[in-house]
C-alpha cells in the first residue's frame, strides 16, 4: 500500500452552492484575480484530478497558465504543467478534447475494469488508461496516483468526484470560492451530492483562512491534520 497524496479540493461555487447553470456550457464563477490564485495553486501540484463530466461539459485544458509558473516548474525538474487525471466509467470521452490535446504533460484515465480494454483501444495514444477496479474507488485512484510520485494532488471538480474525495475522507484541505451570484435552478450541478459527510453539525470542520478577492470570497477549510496553511 502506498500513502496517498495531500490532497487539495478545488471549487468556485454560486451563492445557492451550484458549480455551474443547467446549460451545456461552462459558467464563470470566479473572477481573473481568483483565476490567477487557482493557476499558481495548480502549478504547486504534481497531478490535477476531474471528473469526465467535467471533461465533456467544460473542455477544460487544466495546464498552468502562467509562463513564469511553467518555467519555474521546469527549473526544478517537472513538467510545465501538472499529470491530468480523470475518471469514467461509462467511457464517453473524446480523444480530441483538450484534456487530451493540450499540453505535453501524461494523462491518466482511470477506467471501471469492464471498459479498460475499449478504453486502450479508443484512447491508448493521448492517455495511460489505468484499470481503476469495479467500481472505481477514490482511495484506489489517490493510492495508485501516491504510487506513481504525486505528492500533491488538486481535485478540481465536478461535485460528483468532490463528493466522494469528501465522503471517503481523502481531502486535507478544501478551498471553496463563492461567487455574488444565484443561479436558481436544480438542475444544475451541485458543489457536492447526497452522501455521510466527516464533518457535520457534531463535528464542525475548520474554518482555517477567508480572504476577500475582489467581488469573491475565498474559504478555505482544514479537513485533515495534514492541512498545511503556506
Ligand atoms: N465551479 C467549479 O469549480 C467547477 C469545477 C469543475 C466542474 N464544474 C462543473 O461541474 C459539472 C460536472 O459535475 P458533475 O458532478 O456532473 O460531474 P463530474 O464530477 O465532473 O464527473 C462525473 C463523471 O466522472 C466519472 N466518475 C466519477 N466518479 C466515478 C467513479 N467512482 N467511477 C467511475 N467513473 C466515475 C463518471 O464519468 P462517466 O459518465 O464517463 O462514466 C461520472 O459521470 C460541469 O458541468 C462543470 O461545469 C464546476
Amino acid at each position: 500500500m502506498h500513502d496517498r497524496p495531500y490532497t487539495l479540493l478545488s471549487c468556485g461555487m454560486s451563492i445557492d452552492g451550484y458549480l455551474g447553470s443547467a446549460a451545456p456550457r461552462r459558467l464563470e464563477l470566479s473572477n481573473d484575480a481568483d483565476f490567477d490564485r487557482v493557476d499558481a495553486v495548480r502549478a504547486s501540484c504534481d497531478a490535477i484530478l476531474v471528473g469526465a463530466a467535467t471533461v465533456r461539459n467544460d473542455n477544460p485544458r487544466l495546464l498552468v497558465r502562467s509562463q513564469r509558473r511553467r518555467d519555474e516548474r521546469s527549473c526544478r525538474g517537472l513538467p510545465p504543467s501538472p499529470i491530468k487525471v480523470t475518471l469514467t466509467e461509462r467511457l464517453a470521452l473524446d480523444p480530441r478534447a483538450a484534456f487530451f490535446a493540450s499540453g505535453e504533460t501524461e494523462k491518466l484515465v482511470y477506467c471501471a475494469s469492464q471498459r479498460v480494454r475499449e478504453a486502450r483501444w479508443r484512447l491508448g495514444r493521448v492517455a495511460t488508461v489505468v484499470d481503476g477496479g469495479a467500481p472505481i474507488e477514490m482511495r484506489t485512484v489517490s493510492e495508485d496516483l501516491g504510487a506513481r510520485g504525486v505528492r500533491r494532488l488538486m481535485v478540481e471538480g465536478g461535485g460528483k468526484v468532490h463528493t466522494q474525495f469528501l465522503t471517503d475522507d481523502l481531502a486535507d484541505e478544501l478551498q471553496l470560492v463563492v461567487a455574488p451570484f444565484f443561479v436558481g435552478d436544480s438542475r444544475a450541478p451541485r458543489f457536492v451530492s447526497d452522501g455521510r459527510f466527516p464533518w457535520n453539525a457534531g463535528r464542525r470542520a475548520t474554518l482555517a483562512t477567508v480572504r476577500q478577492i475582489g467581488d469573491v470570497v475565498l474559504l478555505r477549510y482544514a479537513l485533515s491534520p495534514r492541512f498545511k496553511a503556506g
